[in-house]
């Protein structure tokens, strides 16, 4: 059985991940490696528990990172410090995770001849405009606004100078934003749900007139897995639905679902340097790999989030205090 070792496995993306190869690829032998940062939790690993030993550690161990590439046969790199509005405000850990800790899992890589797939977004691209047919490609230049996009495209040069440089055997993916079961209450869709959930007014950053693209989580994750399965070594792959959304009618749409008054929220001030707008271009993935999303309909995908959210409050109920007193501390 091919081993897989699993970075970043008990994030949203990655546990989700974990899950879903369990269900769909019993041909690999999980493990996990997470630091358990504030964005990770063992409960996200619940499902899978029995079958996909964890190891807690963090990325940037030179040695433990050794010990358990030396007996993978490919890692699957999630692990990162994930969200925008953490890094404007400290940018450090971003460095260290996003950067450092691909450096180190490169070098293990290296010297152990394994193969890895780098999972990152189309946030290294920059922004495009509001109105506009245009979307980012494989080939487009690399412009990142935020400290975490800018160590996100760090981590990826780091991957494709190892790959020219070294001839290690890695993959690249970038996805525009995910949704589904486990994402963190700092991010947008279990932002606004939570919020509504607990009687709180949903918050919408400056104009709401920034678009974003929205992917089910388990899309990604079976992007991924053809990447792994028939990916060509060296190339990089653009992962998205197509399903571009303004944030205020992303919002709408949530408080519908939710029964709420359609004026039911405040506008707080915009987040800094904030992106307009992203958009994929994924028919590389397509043509060459057959991939497509299976969630087309995002009003349902939608429903069925806030269905996890309302039956799992037990699960978000902390980390929703401890997310909104950083939002305080920012003024959004
Ligand atoms: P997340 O913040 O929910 O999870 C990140 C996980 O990485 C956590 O479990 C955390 O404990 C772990 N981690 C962080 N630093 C670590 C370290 N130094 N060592 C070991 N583990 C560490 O993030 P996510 O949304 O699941 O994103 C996962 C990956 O996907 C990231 O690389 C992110 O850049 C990328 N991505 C995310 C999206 C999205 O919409 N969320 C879209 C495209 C790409
Ligand atoms: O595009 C992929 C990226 O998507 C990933 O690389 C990141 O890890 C992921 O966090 C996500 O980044 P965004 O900044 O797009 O996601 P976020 O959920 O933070 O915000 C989505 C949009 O909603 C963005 O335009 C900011 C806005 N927003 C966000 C929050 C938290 C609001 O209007 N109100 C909010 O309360």
């Amino acid at each position: 059985m091919p081993r897989m070792l699993v970075t970043g496995g008990a994030g949203f993306i990655g546990a989700n991940f974990v899950e879903y190869t369990v269900r769909n690829h019993p041909q690999y032998d999980v493990e996990v490696l997470d630091a358990l940062t504030y964005a990770g939790n063992r409960a996200n690993l619940a499902p899978v528990v029995e079958v996909v030993p964890f190891h807690h550690g963090d990325v940037c161990d030179r040695e433990l990172v050794d010990r358990l590439v030396s007996r993978a046969d490919v890692v699957v790199h999630f692990a990162a410090e994930s969200h925008v509005d953490n890094s404007l405000d400290d940018p450090e850990p971003f460095v260290r995770s996003n950067l450092i800790g691909t450096f180190t899992l490169l070098e293990a890589v290296r010297r152990h001849g394994c193969r890895l797939h780098h999972i990152s977004t189309d946030e290294v691209y920059g922004h495009l405009p509001l109105d506009g047919p245009d979307r980012f490609t494989e080939t487009a230049p690399y412009d990142p606004s935020s400290p975490y996009s800018a160590t996100k495209a760090g981590s990826d040069m780091l991957v494709r100078a190892w790959v020219r440089s070294y001839g290690v055997a890695a993959t690249l993916s970038n996805c525009a934003n995910n949704y589904g079961p486990y994402q963190h209450v700092e991010k947008f869709i279990p932002r606004q749900i939570t919020n509504i959930l607990r009687g709180e007014r949903p918050k919408l950053y400056g104009s709401g007139t920034n678009v974003r693209e929205w992917t089910h989580v388990d899309d990604h994750n079976a992007a991924v897995h053809a990447i792994l399965d028939r990916g060509r070594l060296g190339e990089t792959y653009l992962i998205g639905s197509g399903d571009e959304r303004s944030n205020a009618e992303l919002l709408a749409m949530i408080l519908s679902l939710l029964e709420q008054p359609a004026d039911a929220y405040d506008r707080v001030p915009d987040r800094p340097g904030h992106d307009l707008r992203y958009a994929n271009d994924t028919t590389k993935i397509r043509s060459e790999l057959g991939w497509r999303p299976r969630y087309d309909d995002l009003r349902a995908g939608l429903a069925a989030t806030i269905a996890w959210y309302r039956s799992n409050e037990w699960w978000w109920d902390a980390a929703k205090k401890a997310a909104e007193a950083r939002y305080q501390t920012l003024g959004r």
